[in-house]
């Protein structure tokens, strides 16, 4: 409920339409565990995770948004999971470099990609980084994960490249290995975290620079609720994340909720299989 007199925040809120690169699951399974999540004797669906991953799909294309395919490499079940495949900001594409052998020619395939489409300010990275799944784009800054996954010298490299200043942030909890499973950006400079993923002294920095953060629960954090896209209105989310939803429509955001179960079982969920192409702003 608005309080009597004020306005309702929904009414400031505005969708931006988005530019996204996903990867159809078509050889998605659990082959391999290279995080918490991942069980290879828990039995997977590839049916079931595709139906799923065509209705994030189209639900972006019903949002409004435009979304490319990368063809997916039979030997790379992760492959679904796009938001690792690069960083691109202003035009810039960084590459990734994976930290896991099993993971290691995805970021060659989806550099690739960017070629072949015309993409012309590629980076192929020297330091290990999981694209977006460590790399987050806000209004002013690129937060960048550590702990886990990514090297702290990629933080240095994507600054260097991109030009914008990245705030390092460290990750303590092995259910949230990449940032994204911990911190989503919700609009320019707003966002909203799992606060208890982070070090002490990361929380003191995420406090400084967003005090008006949304903050997820133990329980929203555990089924994904993080691991979310949204377009400044439209937050798509894993449905099961009640509570979160709740919290961002009192804030005048649009939640969605996606089942995306199946896709949960490799350790991720909407956001790791969503990467945005970010063009320079005109
Ligand atoms: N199985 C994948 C891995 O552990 C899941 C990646 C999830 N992606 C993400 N952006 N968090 O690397």
């Amino acid at each position: 409920m608005t309080a009597p007199g004020s306005t309702p925040r929904t009414a400031s809120r505005t969708a931006r339409p988005r530019h996204y690169l996903m990867c159809p699951p078509t050889h998605f399974t659990v082959t391999y565990a290279i995080n918490p999540w991942m069980d290879p004797a828990k039995p997977v669906d590839t049916e079931l995770a595709v139906a799923q991953w065509e209705d994030l799909r189209d639900l972006y294309l019903r949002l409004g948004h435009r979304v490319e395919l990368i063809e997916p490499l039979p030997d790379c079940p992760d492959m679904v999971y796009a938001a690792n495949g690069a960083t691109m900001v202003d035009g810039k594409v960084l590459g990734a470099r994976f930290r896991n052998a099993e993971r290691s020619a995805e970021g060659p395939a989806y550099l690739e990609w960017f070629r072949a489409n015309g993409y012309q300010e590629l980076h192929d990275p020297v330091h290990v980084n999981e694209g977006e799944g460590d790399f987050l784009v806000t209004g002013s800054w690129v937060l960048a994960g550590k702990g886990f996954r990514s090297a702290p010298e990629s933080h240095a490299e994507a600054q260097e490249f991109f030009g914008r200043p990245v705030i390092g942030l460290d990750l303590v909890d092995e259910r949230y290995y990449h940032l994204d499973t911990a911190l989503a950006v919700l609009d320019h400079d707003e966002v909203m975290y799992n606060p208890e993923a982070f070090s002490p002294g990361s929380r003191a920095v995420l406090e400084r620079l967003f005090p008006d953060a949304v903050l997820a629960d133990a329980a929203d954090a555990a089924v994904f609720g993080l691991n979310a896209v949204s377009d400044g209105r439209h937050v798509v989310l894993p449905e099961a994340a009640a509570g979160l939803a709740e919290k961002l429509r009192a804030r005048g955001f649009e939640p969605i909720g996606v089942d995306l179960t199946e896709l949960l079982k490799g350790g991720g969920s909407v956001k790791c299989c969503t990467l945005e192409l970010r063009r320079p702003a005109h």
